[in-house]
């Protein structure tokens, strides 16, 4: 806050308090009973409105108030950029929970840094709070059984657009991902879309017209191959998806198809290191690694 408007701000303050205090003195200089008047109004030719003073017990309430505000914008921050006499702030309050959490948990986190990836994958403590993370920063978009939604990943099946190894599950938490399928519709006219839908409905053993699918198929290969291979099973190195299988992101009508044909796709999973840290990353590697498969055996054959 700039100092002119820590000084707007603290002026402000005072005179609602200093308001406050005149209309208390102004209204307890009149008692109840001395000199109590009509207002003038008169109802139903007898039923009259008094302007009575406040009864002193209520403006004993008034006059805490200020009092407590006084207390309180001395101690606490409130005027302008005055910080209070406390020190107290909503950002130090908070570190002071996170530094306890951390603290508490600490134990624990050495334990489950002395473990490898099968091991925490293993370990029903360490899943436990991996599967709490999930719900926590996950979920809102994989769902809170991880099968994900149209445009999020389903998480437990064995199908992976960036790959599946430790190490490739760990980059996409880590770093994040970006997918990006270019818009075909006008490079390719409406009848070539339509071409390339039906191939691509075929490459997963859907019904399709196969004159319409032969003539796609010449065109997947000058369009396509680059990012999706030449057989159609995709590339984990740019998140290419596999088009040969039933598992869509998108899904896999000829609508979909079309829409993503025509349009492209641009989609994004947010990185999580910063927000989580390197413990935490792992955590939820083994979890997402436990997802789609059992975690592999405690005596060494994995
Ligand atoms: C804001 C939404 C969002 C959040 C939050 C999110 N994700 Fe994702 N995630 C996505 C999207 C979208 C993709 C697909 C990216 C793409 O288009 O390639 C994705 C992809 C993934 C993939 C890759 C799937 C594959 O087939 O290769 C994994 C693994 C993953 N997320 C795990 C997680 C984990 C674990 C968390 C929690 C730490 C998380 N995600 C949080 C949106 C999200
Ligand atoms: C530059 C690389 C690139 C090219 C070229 C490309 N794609 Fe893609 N495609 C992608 C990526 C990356 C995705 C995943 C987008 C996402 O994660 O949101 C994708 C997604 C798709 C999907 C959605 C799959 C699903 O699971 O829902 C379809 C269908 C598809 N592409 C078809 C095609 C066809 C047909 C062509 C040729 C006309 C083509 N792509 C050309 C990179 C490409």
């Amino acid at each position: 806050m700039t100092a002119g408007w820590s000084l707007f701000v603290i002026v402000i303050v005072a005179i609602n308090i200093v308001g406050c205090i005149w209309l208390m003195w102004a209204t307890a200089r009149r008692r109840p009973g001395q000199d109590s008047e009509t207002t003038g109004h008169t109802w139903d030719g007898d039923l009259a409105e008094y302007n009575n003073p406040l009864p002193r017990w209520w403006l004993w309430l008034f006059g805490l108030s200020i009092l407590f505000a006084l207390v309180y914008l001395a101690l606490y921050p409130g005027l302008g950029s005055w910080q209070g006499l406390l020190g107290w702030s909503q950002q130090k309050q908070w570190q002071q929970q996170v530094d306890a959490a951390e603290q508490a948990a600490a134990p624990l986190f050495a334990r489950f840094a002395a473990l490898d990836t099968a091991g925490l994958r293993r370990d029903e403590a360490a899943m436990r709070v991996a599967r709490n993370l999930f719900a926590n920063h996950c979920a809102m978009c994989h769902g809170s059984d991880a099968r994900g939604a149209v445009g999020f990943p389903n998480l437990t099946n064995s199908d992976w657009q960036w790959g599946s190894s430790e190490q490739d599950i760990h980059a996409t938490i880590a770093q994040g991902r970006t997918g990006v399928m270019p818009a075909w519709g006008e490079a390719l006219g409406a009848q070539g879309v339509e071409e390339v839908v039906a191939y691509v409905q075929s490459l997963s053993g859907m019904p399709a017209p196969a004159a319409t699918a032969a003539a796609g198929a010449a065109r997947y290969q000058s369009f396509c191959i680059a990012c999706h291979g030449p057989d159609g099973t995709g590339q984990q190195l740019l998140g290419a998806p596999n088009l040969t299988d039933e598992v869509w992101v998108y899904g896999g009508t000829a609508e979909a198809i079309r829409q993503t044909v025509v349009q492209g796709r641009n989609n994004q999973m947010p990185a999580h290191l910063e927000l989580l840290g390197e413990q935490r990353v792992r955590l939820l590697t083994a979890h997402v690694l436990n997802l789609a498969s059992a975690p592999p055996a405690a005596d060494g054959s994995d």
